[in-house]
C-alpha cells in the first residue's frame, strides 16, 4: 500500500507519543498507587523509575539489532513491548509485578528513543529533517499532555468497578496499538536497504518518497551507496569510526537532562503541593497548564527548526533557561513562600518555552543526523542511553532534595525552599551548556546525512 508522506513521518514518529505518555502518566498515578498498594516512598520511587532504567536498557540494546535487521522489525518490536507493558501495568496487583511491568514498559520507551530519531532522519529530505524529526519531540510532548489530561480525567473515576489508576496506565494500550498497526505499514530506511546491498529496493522506496518533490532521488541513492560502502560496526566501534560524534551525543543528551527539565515534568504537582502548599487538583491544572506550553511551543519550533542554524537555536534555548532559572532563583529566596507561587509558575513557563524550542527536539534531531551510516543505529543507542541515565541522576536527586523536609537552603524562608538548590544547579548546566554547543557541536542544517558523515569524517 503506498501512503503519503507525510503519514509515513508521523506513523514513523508515533513511538514518541508512548514515549510522553508513559513517562508523564506516573505523575498523578503515583500518589494512588501508593495508597492502593500501600507502599512507602522508596518503593513508590522505585517504580516511578522503573521506566528509565527499563529505557535505558531498552536503548542500549536495540541500536545495533537495528543495524543487522532492520529499522521497521524493530520499531514493531518496539510497539509490541508498549502494548504488553501498558496492559500488565493495569493489570498489576502487587509491587514486584508493577516493576516488572513498568521496566517492559520502559525497554519499550528506550527503543523507540533509539530507533524513532535514526528513522526519521533517514526518511526526510535534507532541506527538511529538522522539521520532520521535530515531530518526534511534538509527539513526545503530546503525549505527556494527554498523560497529564488523562490524569485529570480519571481521578476518583473508577469505571466499570476499575480502578483509576488502572485506567491511567492501562490506557497506553490504545496508542500503542496504533503505533503497532502503523509500523506495518512503513516502508523500511532506504538507507538501511542501501547498507544491506539492496539497491534496487532502497532505490523503490526512495522513489515513493520523494515523489511529486522534485528531489533528485538517483542522485541521493549515489550517495547512500557511497557511505554504505563503509565497513559496517557495532557499539564497540563507535569511537573508532565516530568519535567525535559519540562525544556531542552523549554531551548533548547528559545536558538535556541536566538542565532539568523532568524536574518539571515528572514533579510539578509535588513541587506546588509540598513547597508551595497548593491543592492536589490546583497541582494537577498547573501542570496540564505547563503541559499546553510545552507542546504548543514544539508546534512553533516544528516550523522554525529549518529556518534557523540548530546551533543558534541552541544557544538561545540555553540563555532563555538559565535565565529563567536563575530568576526563579531569586524571587524564591527574596519573597515569602505564599507570594512566590504564582511568579514561580510564570518563569517555569518560559524555562519551558526556552527547552521546547531548542534542546527539546534538537537533542534528538542531531542524534539522528550526526552519526555514520555504518554505526548509526549503534551511536543512536549510546546516545538515547545517556539521555536516560540522565534523566534517571536527575529524577532521582530531585525527588531526594524535595521530599527532605526543612530547608535545604535556609535563606529561602520557609519550606519552598529546597527547590532553589537544584534550580541553581540546573541554570550552572545551562550556562555549561552554551560552550558545549559552541565548541563540540557541529552544524546540521541544511546538509545531506551524506556531507555531515564526510565532515565529520574530515575531522
Ligand atoms: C526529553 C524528555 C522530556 C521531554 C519534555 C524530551 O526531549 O528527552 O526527557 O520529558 O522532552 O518535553
Amino acid at each position: 500500500m503506498k501512503i503519503k508522506f507525510g503519514f509515513i513521518m508521523f506513523l514513523g514518529a508515533i513511538g514518541g507519543l508512548l514515549f510522553g505518555f508513559d513517562t508523564g502518566i506516573i505523575s498523578g498515578a503515583s500518589p494512588l498507587i501508593q495508597k492502593e498498594l500501600g507502599l512507602d516512598e522508596l518503593a513508590l520511587g522505585f517504580i516511578t523509575s522503573a521506566v528509565l532504567i527499563g529505557s535505558a536498557i531498552g536503548a542500549l540494546s536495540i541500536g545495533t539489532l537495528s543495524d543487522k535487521f532492520g529499522r521497521k522489525k524493530l520499531l514493531i518490536f518496539a510497539a509490541i513491548l508498549f502494548t504488553i507493558g501498558a496492559a500488565l501495568c493495569a493489570v498489576s496487583g502487587n509491587f514486584a509485578f508493577l516493576t516488572v511491568s513498568r521496566i517492559i514498559l520502559g525497554l519499550g520507551v528506550g527503543a523507540a528513543s533509539s530507533l524513532v530519531p535514526a528513522y526519521l532522519a533517514e526518511l526526510a529530505p535534507a532541506a527538511k529533517r529538522g522539521s520532520f524529526g521535530t515531530l518526534f519531540q511534538l509527539l513526545i510532548t503530546a503525549g505527556i499532555l494527554l498523560a497529564y489530561v488523562s490524569n485529570l480525567g480519571f481521578l476518583n473515576h473508577n469505571i466499570a468497578g476499575i480502578t483509576d489508576w488502572r485506567w491511567m496506565l492501562g490506557s497506553a494500550v490504545i496508542p500503542a496499538l496504533i503505533m503497532l498497526i502503523g509500523s506495518f505499514l512503513l516502508p523500511e530506511s532506504p538507507r538501511f536497504l542501501a547498507a544491506q546491498g539492496d539497491d534496487a529496493q532502497a532505490k523503490a522506496v526512495l522513489d515513493h518518497l520523494r515523489e511529486g518533490t522534485g528531489e533528485d532521488a538517483d542522485k541521493e541513492l549515489a550517495e547512500i551507496k557511497e557511505a554504505a560502502a563503509q565497513p559496517k560496526g557495532g557499539v564497540a566501534d563507535l569511537f573508532k569510526v565516530a568519535g567525535p560524534a559519540t562525544i556531542v551525543a552523549i554531551g548533548i543528551m547528559f545536558l538535556q537532562q541536566l538542565v532539568g527539565i523532568n524536574s518539571v515534568i515528572y514533579f510539578i504537582p509535588n513541587v506546588f503541593t509540598k513547597a508551595f502548599h497548593f491543592t492536589e487538583a490546583d497541582a494537577i491544572w498547573v501542570s496540564v497548564g505547563i503541559g499546553i506550553v510545552n507542546f504548543v511551543v514544539t508546534i512553533i519550533a516544528v516550523f522554525v527548526m529549518d529556518r534557523f542554524n540548530r546551533k543558534s537555536l541552541l544557544y538561545f534555548g540555553s540563555v532563555v533557561m538559565a535565565v529563567s532559572l536563575f530568576v526563579l532563583v531569586a524571587i524564591n529566596l527574596l519573597t515569602d513562600v505564599s507570594d512566590a507561587g504564582v511568579p514561580t509558575i510564570i518563569f517555569i513557563a518560559v524555562y519551558i518555552f526556552g527547552f521546547a524550542i531548542s534542546w527539546g527536539p534538537i537533542a534528538w534531531v542531531l542524534i539522528g543526523e550526526i552519526f555514520p551510516l555504518s554505526v548509526r543505529g549503534a551511536g543512536n543507542s549510546i546516545g538515547s542511553g545517556a539521555n536516560w541515565i540522565g534523566n534517571w541522576i536527575v529524577s532521582t536527586f530531585f525527588l531526594v532534595l524535595l521530599s527532605q523536609s526543612g530547608n535545604v537552603f535556609p535563606q529561602a524562608g520557609v519550606d519552598g525552599g529546597n527547590v532553589v538548590l537544584p534550580f541553581i544547579i540546573f541554570g550552572v548546566f545551562a550556562i555549561i551548556s552554551i560552550f558545549f554547543v559552541k565548541f563540540l557541536v557541529p552544524e546540521t542544517k541544511g546538509k545531506s546525512l551524506e556531507e555531515i558523515e564526510s565532515e565529520l569524517r574530515a575531522k
